[in-house]
């Protein structure tokens, strides 16, 4: 599997996302390896933080949109590797980093909500197109981004599919540096280290006092996830797939 390069640098693990040539879109295998990556690093207890990156110029093009149609023709239903993945995710202990350049969509944005910590390139832009493909918000962000922002924000970001540049989400309050987009990785990976520096005990509670109700979060995702199987079946989100991949043919 080389579409997720797990990587550990001292008491950080590096996930990275590697699918250049799709823009990071993401499959079920890619989200399984994310998932047990996590997993797998919450045992060890010598990392102490994860940082989450993409390939040079681009984060996450989102779902795989094929796998997606594919879902559809089969029932509706999110693949349980997604499911396993946001689970993973929100059940982390340790905290998360993200370095991020280009475009994070989709879940590419969503998943960024999760975590601690985030370091965009100027080149970076966050957008969740779900309505516009007939979909509904996912990976409870409908919790959490009109936590993390506010409801006008989380409107103009999650239903009317506004992106947001990486400044506008640093406003928003997302990303908490921007910074040159090949310096990105370094500013991340700087902030990891801090973090992994840290006494560990103290990280944990601090999170977990912070982060505020675990089950709610997973509860948002799995009616969160209810919705989004009727919509992915939808004649809406069908003509939106199909228009993406027909797009050059
Ligand atoms: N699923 C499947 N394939 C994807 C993809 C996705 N989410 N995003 C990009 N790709 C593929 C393209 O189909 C293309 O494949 P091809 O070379 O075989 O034709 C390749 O990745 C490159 O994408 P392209 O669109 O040519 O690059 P771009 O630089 O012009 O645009 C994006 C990049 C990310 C803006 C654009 O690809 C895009 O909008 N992707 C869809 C994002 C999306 O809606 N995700 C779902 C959110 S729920």
């Amino acid at each position: 599997m080389t579409d997720i390069l797990v990587t550990d640098d001292g008491p950080v693990r590096i996930v990275r996302i590697n699918r250049p040539e799709k823009k990071n879109a993401l499959t079920l295998a890619m989200y399984d390896a994310m998932a047990a990556a996590i997993e797998q690093a919450g045992k060890i207890p010598a990392i102490r933080c994860l940082l989450i990156a993409g390939a040079p110029g681009t984060f996450c093009a989102g779902n795989d949109i094929g796998d997606f149609m594919q879902a559809a023709s089969q029932g509706g239903a999110l693949g349980a590797p997604i499911l396993r993945f946001l689970h993973a995710l929100v059940a982390c202990e340790k905290p998360l980093v993200a370095a991020v350049n280009g475009n994070a969509i989709g879940i590419g944005t969503t998943m960024l909500l999760h975590c601690d910590h985030i370091v965009a390139g100027s080149d970076a832009r966050f957008a969740t197109p779900f309505v516009s493909l007939g979909l509904v918000p996912e990976a409870a962000s409908s919790l959490l981004a009109p936590r993390l922002m506010g409801h006008a924000r989380a409107f103009a970001l999650l239903v009317m599919g506004r992106p947001l540049a990486a400044a506008e989400a640093k406003d928003a309050g997302i990303v908490n540096a921007v910074v040159a987009p090949a310096d990105t990785e370094d500013a991340a990976l700087q902030a990891a280290r801090a973090i992994a520096g840290l006494p560990p005990q103290g990280v944990l509670i601090a999170r977990r006092l912070m982060r505020g109700s675990v089950d709610d979060i997973l509860a948002r995702i799995d009616a969160e996830a209810e919705q989004f199987k009727a919509r992915l079946q939808s004649p809406e989100a069908q003509a939106a797939f199909m228009a993406f991949l027909g797009r050059k043919r």
